[in-house]
C-alpha cells in the first residue's frame, strides 16, 4: 500500500534482485510491443523494476492524461542516465534537464525564437521550400532509378534545422555533412540498445564497446557544435539576430546586463550548447523517420496518394508551389499524416518522465522517483479507442464531408502532451506538410517492379525505425504536361 494515501501499487512483473524484471523483457526486441502485450496479464497499468529502477509503465490514454496533462508537474522529471547525461553534459539541455527554473528559462527562450523564425516571419517556410525545391531537384534526376531516399530526406531536415540554428546548409556530399550523418547513425544505434549500462551504472568500470563508439560520436557532434559557436560567439554584435544560436546569445547577454542577475538562471555555453544540439537530436532523426514512414505508406497505398494528387490538382493546380497556407485546402493530405503519425509513432514510449512528488495514477499509489513509461504505441491501437486501430486509414480523421480533420478519438498525443510536449511540434508538422506536398505535386512514388514492398514492421530504438527501401519517383505526367 502506499504511504498514508490508502492507494495500492500497481500490480507489479516478477523480478530478481539486480536484473529486476529484466528476464521478462530480455529477447524482445521490440519493447513496445511486448509491453503493449504484458496488458493481458497485468492490466492497462502495472510496474516493472530496471535494475534497481521501479517502473510504472502506462498504456491507456486515461492515465496517460492523468500523467501528461492533469498531474503534469508531479510528473514532470527526467531519468538521469549514463546515456543521457553523455549527451547532454549532465542535463544541461532541454530534453533530459530535470523540471526546474532553468529548464523552464531554456524551453521557453528556445520556444520564442521557434515562433520568431516560424508563421510569423515566413522564414521558416522559405527555407523548408528551399529544401523541398532541392529535393525534388534531387528525385528528378534520378527518374525511373531506384533510388533510397533517406539520406536525401535526411539532408532536407538536417538542412532546415541547421538553418534554423545556425543560418547555414550542406550541399550534397558536404564532407562536414558526412561526418555529420556519420555521428548521429552512431549515436542512434548504440542509444537503442537499450544500453545495459543505463541500468548497472557500475558496468562503466569495464570497457563496453558501445559506450566508446557513443563517446566518439559525441566527439565529433560537439567538435562540430562548438565550431558553430565559437564562428558565431565571434561574429555576434547583439542587433541583428539571423538564427537560433544568435537568438540564445542575444538572450544570454541581456539577462548578463539586466541587474540583479537572477540567480539560478545562468545559461552557460555548455547550456548554450546542449540546447542547440538537442534541437538536431529530437528534430532530426524524428521527422525524417516520420517522412520515411510516409512514403512506405504511400507505396503500400497508391491509392490513397492518388487521393492526395487529386486533391491538391484541384485546390492548388499545377502552376504555382504548395505553401503552408494552403493546408486547410488539403485536409486529405493532412489526415493521411495524422494517420501515419498514429499507426507508426516515432517516439512509441515518448521520453521516460520521472515523479517528483510521491502522487498517484489512477486508483494506483506512485512514489516519488518513479520512471514512468507511456505506451504510445497502446495508447494509439487501443481497440476502445479506434476503430480498427491496425488499418491505414486516412478517412478516420476527416468529417463526413471530407472537409475537416479531427481526431475521432482523444486517443492521439503523437507529440505528447503538457508541461514536456514536443517542442518541435509546430515545425515538424510545416516540414511534414511542405516536403510532401512539394514531392507529390510532381512525382508518383512507386515501389521498383523488381522488388518485394518492403515491411510495415517497425524496429524499435531511440525512434521507431523504417528498414530500407527503394523507391522509384516517376515525374507525373500532369506536371509534364503542366511545365
Ligand atoms: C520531445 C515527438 C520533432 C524537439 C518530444 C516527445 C515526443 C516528440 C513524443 C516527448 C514528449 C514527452 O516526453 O512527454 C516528436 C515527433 C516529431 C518531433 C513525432 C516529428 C514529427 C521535433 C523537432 C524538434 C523537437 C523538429 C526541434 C525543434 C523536441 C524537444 C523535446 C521533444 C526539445 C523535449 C521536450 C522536453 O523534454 O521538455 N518530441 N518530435 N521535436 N521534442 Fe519532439
Amino acid at each position: 500500500t502506499g504511504k498514508g494515501t490508502g492507494l495500492g501499487r500497481p500490480r507489479s512483473l516478477p523480478a530478481l534482485p539486480f536484473v529486476g524484471s529484466l528476464l521478462q523483457l530480455a529477447g524482445h526486441p521490440q519493447l513496445h510491443l511486448r509491453l503493449w502485450r504484458l496488458q493481458g496479464h497485468y492490466g492497462s497499468l502495472y510496474a516493472l523494476w530496471m535494475g534497481s529502477h521501479y517502473v510504472v509503465v502506462v498504456n491507456s490514454y486515461r492515465h496517460a492524461r492523468e500523467v501528461l496533462l492533469k498531474k503534469g508537474k508531479d510528473f514532470a522529471g527526467r531519468p538521469r542516465t549514463v546515456t543521457t547525461d553523455l549527451l547532454s553534459r549532465g542535463g544541461k539541455d532541454i530534453a533530459f534537464a530535470s523540471y526546474g527554473p532553468l529548464w523552464k528559462f531554456q524551453r521557453k527562450l528556445v520556444h520564442t525564437a521557434l515562433s520568431m523564425f516560424g508563421e510569423g516571419s515566413l522564414a521558416l517556410e522559405r527555407i523548408i521550400c528551399r529544401e523541398a525545391a532541392s529535393l525534388c531537384e534531387t528525385l528528378g534526376a534520378a527518374q525511373d532509378t531506384a533510388l533510397d531516399m533517406a539520406p536525401e530526406l535526411t539532408r532536407a531536415v538536417t538542412n532546415v534545422v541547421c538553418s534554423l540554428c545556425f543560418n547555414s546548409s550542406y550541399r550534397r556530399g558536404d564532407p562536414e555533412f558526412e561526418a555529420m550523418l556519420e555521428y548521429s547513425q552512431g549515436i542512434v544505434d548504440t542509444v537503442a540498445k537499450e544500453s545495459l549500462v543505463d541500468i548497472f551504472p557500475w558496468l562503466q568500470i569495464f570497457p563496453n564497446k558501445d559506450l566508446a563508439l557513443l563517446k566518439k560520436c559525441l566527439q565529433v557532434r560537439d567538435q562540430l557544435l562548438q565550431q558553430k559557436f565559437t564562428e558565431h560567439k565571434e561574429a555576434f554584435s547583439g542587433d541583428t539576430v539571423k538564427d537560433l544560436m544568435d537568438a540564445l546569445l542575444q538572450v544570454r547577454l541581456s539577462a548578463e546586463n539586466s541587474s540583479p542577475p537572477v540567480p539560478g538562471l545562468e545559461l552557460t555555453d555548455d547550456h548554450l550548447l546542449m540546447t542547440v544540439g538537442d534541437i538536431f537530436g529530437a528534430g532530426v532523426e524524428t521527422t525524417t523517420t516520420v517522412l520515411k514512414w510516409a512514403v512506405l505508406y504511400l507505396l503500400h497505398y497508391p491509392e490513397v496518394q492518388r487521393k492526395i494528387q487529386e486533391e491538391m490538382d484541384q485546390k492548388i493546380g499545377l502552376v504555382r508551389h504548395p505553401h503552408l497556407s494552403d493546408r486547410p485546402l488539403l485536409p486529405y493530405l493532412e489526415a493521411t499524416i495524422s494517420e501515419v503519425l498514429r499507426i507508426r509513432p516515432v517516439s512509441p514510449l515518448l521520453i521516460p518522465h520521472v515523479s517528483l512528488a510521491d502522487t498517484s495514477i489512477g486508483e494506483y499509489s506512485i512514489p516519488k522517483g518513479a520512471r514512468v513509461i507511456i505506451n504510445l504505441w497502446s495508447v494509439h491501437h487501443d481497440e476502445k479507442e479506434w476503430d480498427k486501430p491496425e488499418e491505414f486509414n486516412p478517412g478516420r480523421f476527416l468529417d463526413e464531408q471530407g472537409q475537416h480533420i479531427h481526431s475521432p478519438s482523444p486517443s492521439y498525443l503523437p507529440f505528447g502532451a503538457g508541461i514536456r510536449v514536443c517542442l518541435g511540434k509546430v515545425l515538424a508538422k510545416m516540414e511534414l506538410f511542405l516536403f510532401l506536398a512539394w514531392v507529390l505535386q510532381r512525382f508518383t512514388l512507386e515501389c521498383p517492379e523488381d522488388q518485394p514492398l518492403p515491411s510495415l514492421e517497425g524496429k524499435f530504438g531511440v525512434v521507431l525505425q523504417v528498414q530500407k527501401f527503394q523507391v522509384k519517383a516517376r515525374l507525373r505526367d500532369a506536371w509534364r504536361a503542366a511545365s
